[in-house]
């Protein structure tokens, strides 16, 4: 199949924030562009706005004077539906109202031509619902960007029950073409990447709903210890609570109340007084001026420790006997102990261990390990700048000293978090990883497209599914049972794609 050839006219009907950026993405690749909105004057407005971002683009040298001219050159407002007769491809970014885009479409089929393809930027209704309303819902598919649109480079494609696989498969194409990142999915709730990474936020709250951690701290940790390029708390704030509470509260219902997609009542407290975020001057930080992001405290340890004792393997956490022996500490390694994961660190009488789901406490009980102390995954121990650590409520507080000596020899800031299970990093990481698993056993995408879309779309530093085949998708299943075990919720259910995977030993990826 091939991309739409540069003759094609595109057709983008509403110029908001999503058609304006789409328009330019499509004029920048070549495509003659007619742009509409209901609101007169709207659609040359936001040409005007796309000459002022290609002029950015002249000044920072990203794009010649002439490129700039020859996008503008291919943009036209026009004033009425009608005006789109020519165009090949329509892409609808209208108001999130179904009947609204039912409409839409139903007049736009008698305008366009009959090999002309009809989308959808929609992010969160049904394309197989909106196509419901169309004579040939066979050419009607969903092209969803990522705001901002020209920036992105995530396009998720998403086929309806009708949808012609040829459609999709131009689309994907075309989207490529323009120097996107496509991605194939089947219209459910969220598509990917809105379902999939309802846990980043959902694992945070629910640490804060629980007096685990701060919002500050949490985001600290996701940010230099999971390597994501924000927290979920200051994520929340720059989406918007009032978009992402909705977002969820969407997906959620049509899960059907799903408990996995449950929205958070702080996120509920924060929409009800009205602090959305950066856009209102507040959120769960302070945007206001004057106002300053408050420092997250570093622990403070004792002495660097003189010699450290590695009991087993440690796997995801394997690099920390290197890192401890090249910033000067003795390590010594026990030969016998446990072949797989449960390895531990052993300094001055305390054992550190990685979390593998359960909580100091339980674990302490369960093993028998008095003077034991938790830390969290980190995406990568020698880039890490901080490591949460836990322990069970009530141990001496030279245990956590101790222990956070490890990671201050390294140079690592430590926070300490309350003793919740799975920690931090672990806990989202693999509840992630769990929604990407059902994503792909339910078919809605296949698991390198999933991640693809994790990374290009939200920019995770790794997919959700390579990162459980990195860690062990044992030790994935291993953590979510235990969060399961403890909170008793169906919540926390591991996907059954997981553990088959582990029974096979089959990969998501090869
Ligand atoms: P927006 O509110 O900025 O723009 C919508 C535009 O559509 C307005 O200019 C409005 O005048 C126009 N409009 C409304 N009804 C119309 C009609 N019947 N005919 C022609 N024009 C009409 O909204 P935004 O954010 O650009 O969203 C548009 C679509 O893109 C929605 O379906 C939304 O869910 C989706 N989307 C939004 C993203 C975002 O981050 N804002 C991301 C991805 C998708």
């Amino acid at each position: 199949m091939l991309p739409l050839p540069p003759t094609t006219i595109v057709g983008v009907v509403g110029s908001g924030a999503m058609g304006q950026g789409i328009a330019q993405v499509a004029a920048q690749a070549g495509h003659p562009v007619l742009l509409v909105d209901a609101r007169p004057g709207a659609a040359a407005a936001a040409i005007a706005a796309i000459a002022t971002a290609l002029n950015g683009l002249v000044d920072k040298g990203k794009c010649t004077a002439a490129e700039r001219d020859a996008t503008l050159a291919r943009l036209t407002a026009v004033d009425a539906l009608a005006d789109l007769a020519p165009a090949g491809l329509v892409i609808e970014a209208v108001v999130e109202d179904l009947e609204v885009k039912r409409r839409l479409f139903a007049e736009l089929e008698g305008i366009v031509g009959p090999d002309a393809i009809l989308t959808t930027n929609t992010s969160s209704i049904s394309v197989t619902a909106i196509a419901a309303g169309v004579a040939r819902p066979e050419r009607l598919a969903g092209l969803h960007f990522f705001n901002p649109a020209p920036l992105m480079a995530l396009v998720e494609i998403v086929s309806g029950l009708a949808t012609d696989p040829a459609i999709a498969t131009t689309l994907f194409d075309t989207a490529r073409a323009w120097g996107k990142s496509p991605v194939r999915c089947r219209s459910t709730p969220g598509f990917i990447v809105n379902r999939v990474a309802r846990p980043f936020y959902a694992e945070g709250l629910r640490l804060v709903q629980e007096q685990a951690a701060d919002p500050a701290g949490i985001d600290a940790i996701l940010r230099e210890s999971g390597g994501f390029r924000m927290g979920p708390f200051e994520l929340m704030d720059l989406i918007g609570h009032d978009v992402n509470f909705a977002v969820t509260r969407s997906v959620h219902a049509a899960y059907f109340g799903d408990p996995r997609f449950q929205p958070s009542l702080i996120q509920q407290e924060l929409v009800e007084a009205g602090r959305l975020g950066r856009k209102s001057g507040r959120g769960f930080y302070d945007y206001r001026p004057g106002a300053e992001r408050p420092p997250v405290p570093a622990f403070t340890t004792g002495a660097q420790p003189d010699r450290v004792v590695v009991r087993g393997d440690l796997g995801p956490a394997a690099a920390l006997p290197g890192l401890l022996r090249a910033a000067g500490v003795a390590v010594e390694e026990e030969a016998e102990g446990q072949a797989d994961g449960p390895g531990v660190l052993v300094v001055d009488g305390v054992t550190v261990a990685l979390t593998d789901g359960r909580s100091a406490g339980q674990r302490a009980a369960e093993d028998g390990i008095a003077a034991l102390v938790l830390f969290d995954l980190a995406l990568d121990y020698a880039k890490a700048t901080r490591i949460a650590i836990t322990t069970r409520n009530g141990a001496p507080y030279d245990h956590l000293t101790t222990a956070a000596s490890l990671f201050t020899a390294l140079g690592k800031a430590v926070t300490v978090i309350d003793d919740a299970p799975g920690m931090a990093v672990l806990r989202t990481v693999a509840m992630l990883a769990n929604e990407a698993a059902d994503a792909v056993m339910q078919g809605v995408a296949c698991a390198a497209d999933v991640d693809t879309a994790m990374t290009k779309g939200v920019n995770y530093p790794l997919g959700p599914l390579a990162w459980a085949e990195r860690i062990g998708l044992a030790r994935v299943c291993r953590a979510l049972d235990a969060l399961a075990h403890v909170y008793g919720e169906d919540r926390y259910r591991a996907s059954a794609l997981l553990r088959r995977k582990i029974w096979e030993g089959t990969r998501f990826h090869d």
